[in-house]
């Protein structure tokens, strides 16, 4: 076993995880919310802006217990931010609020907090 914190810690300011879950169920599932087509999304943002996988990692997850019809869920880790219902036309948005138009507000002493009302819609 080979503990690679430091590593990580060093290459990654945040690390994005996208529920890719597709299950034969009744229940919903965000595979079948477009959650490849959302994954492409964010993948392309951070690639357009010169930050995928670093500083911002992107991984596919299982299931984060916000399920629905509607959209992908998506967490950003170490921000414990959480997203449902996010749909491809909605990641530009989410992403900007969260790391800056250009993906530069990736540390945590970077700058002004994300505007993250930007990319709610419940409240
Ligand atoms: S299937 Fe994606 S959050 Fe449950």
């Amino acid at each position: 076993m080979d503990r690679r914190t430091d590593q990580q810690r060093d290459r990654l300011a945040a690390h994005v995880f996208v529920c890719t879950t597709d299950r034969d169920s009744e229940y919903a599932c965000c595979g079948d919310a477009g959650a490849e087509e959302t994954l492409e999304a964010v993948k392309t943002w951070l690639r357009e802006r010169n930050a995928f996988w670093s500083p911002i990692g992107v991984s596919t997850t299982g299931c984060l217990a916000l399920c629905s019809e509607e959209g992908t869920a998506i967490t950003i880790q170490p921000r414990n931010e959480w997203y449902a219902n996010v749909r491809p036309d909605d990641v530009p948005a989410l992403l900007e609020a969260e790391f800056g138009p250009n993906a530069q507000r990736v540390g945590g002493d970077s700058g002004s907090e994300p505007d993250r009302n930007a990319a709610r819609t419940d409240d």
